[in-house]
């Protein structure tokens, strides 16, 4: 089955302020949506808004998963169902590598901490056997394996998480996150900013060899140039906290021509016709 992350009239507030005000956009597995925006129209709103972040109030409509909806789903039972959202800003964890918290978060995903409380409630004492982490040999090979694929260096297992990370060594790790996790439908915010030609390259290759595999992309971002590698079916543009034109790569062409003045201009015409 193919999976569909469904956003409808989605209305989001921070600090009791409107940021979203109706956004309706489906991403579907294998597919490759981009979304492009001025700043501060509530781009990242939304993808936290979709990962669950507390800080961000859905107010009205909904977010659904193969038609169910996620709202009343914890941030980690959400990334279960297979939504990935790499962050804009990612943050630094010290003292926790890259690769211990790479075996965690897919152990997680992947139900090992489940079957482990599962089996320890069974065995009457209550008592956790064996463990709640995916085999650490297990996870090495597949590590490696993927580190490989994907053109991340293999030193990147044992750094701290994002510590002393240049802009461009998140991105890859973010693309090895993803790689790692399997996710269904992942949104992307801003994973081409600050990548020089190679990376950017490297991380857009890498998208593609997921996409391929079935996962579905939102990718935002600000300039057309990532989507000479990584080829999007729709291109939605976002404005004041909604979708207000959804067309295919020709538009990413425009914006990079026009700028928004013209969402601002025909919105006007629409206002004063109304
Ligand atoms: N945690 C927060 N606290 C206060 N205001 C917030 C918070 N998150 C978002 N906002 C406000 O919501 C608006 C939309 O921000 P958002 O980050 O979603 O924009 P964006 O489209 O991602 O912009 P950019 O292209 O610059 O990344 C901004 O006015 C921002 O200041
Ligand atoms: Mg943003």
């Amino acid at each position: 089955m193919t999976a569909v992350l469904e956003i409808k009239d989605l209305h989001v507030s921070v600090e009791g302020k409107e940021i979203l005000k109706g956004v309706d956009l489906t991403i579907r597995q294998g597919e490759v949506h981009a979304l492009m925006g001025p700043n501060g129209s509530g781009k990242s709103t939304m993808a936290y808004a979709i990962a669950g972040h507390p800080h961000y109030e859905v107010t009205g409509g909904d977010i659904l998963f193969n038609g169910e909806s996620i709202l009343d789903l914890e941030p980690d039972e959400r990334a279960k169902l297979g939504i990935f959202l790499a962050f804009q800003y990612p943050v630094a964890i010290p003292g926790v590598s890259f690769a211990n918290f790479l075996r965690a978060a897919v152990s997680n995903v992947r139900g090992y901490k489940e079957r482990a409380r599962e089996q320890a409630a069974k065995s009457g004492d209550g008592k956790v056997i064996g463990s709640e982490l995916m085999p650490m040999r297990e996870f090495r090979k597949e590590l490696m394996a993927k580190m490989d694929r994907f053109h991340v260096d293999r030193s990147f297992a044992n750094r701290y998480l994002n510590e002393g990370f240049s802009g461009g060594e998140k991105k890859r790790g973010e693309v090895l996150q993803m790689a790692m996790l399997e996710p269904k439908i992942a949104i992307l915010d801003e994973s081409d900013s600050g990548l020089d030609i190679d990376a950017l390259r490297v991380v857009a290759d890498g998208i593609n060899k997921l996409v391929a595999d079935g996962m579905g992309a939102l990718l935002i971002t600000h300039y057309q140039r990532i989507l000479n590698y990584v080829k999007p079916d729709k291109v939605s543009v976002f404005y004041d906290g909604r979708i207000v034109l959804t067309g295919g790569p020709e538009v990413a062409h425009m914006l990079e021509e026009k700028g928004y003045k013209w969402v601002e201009e025909d919105l006007a015409k629409e206002l004063a016709a109304a």
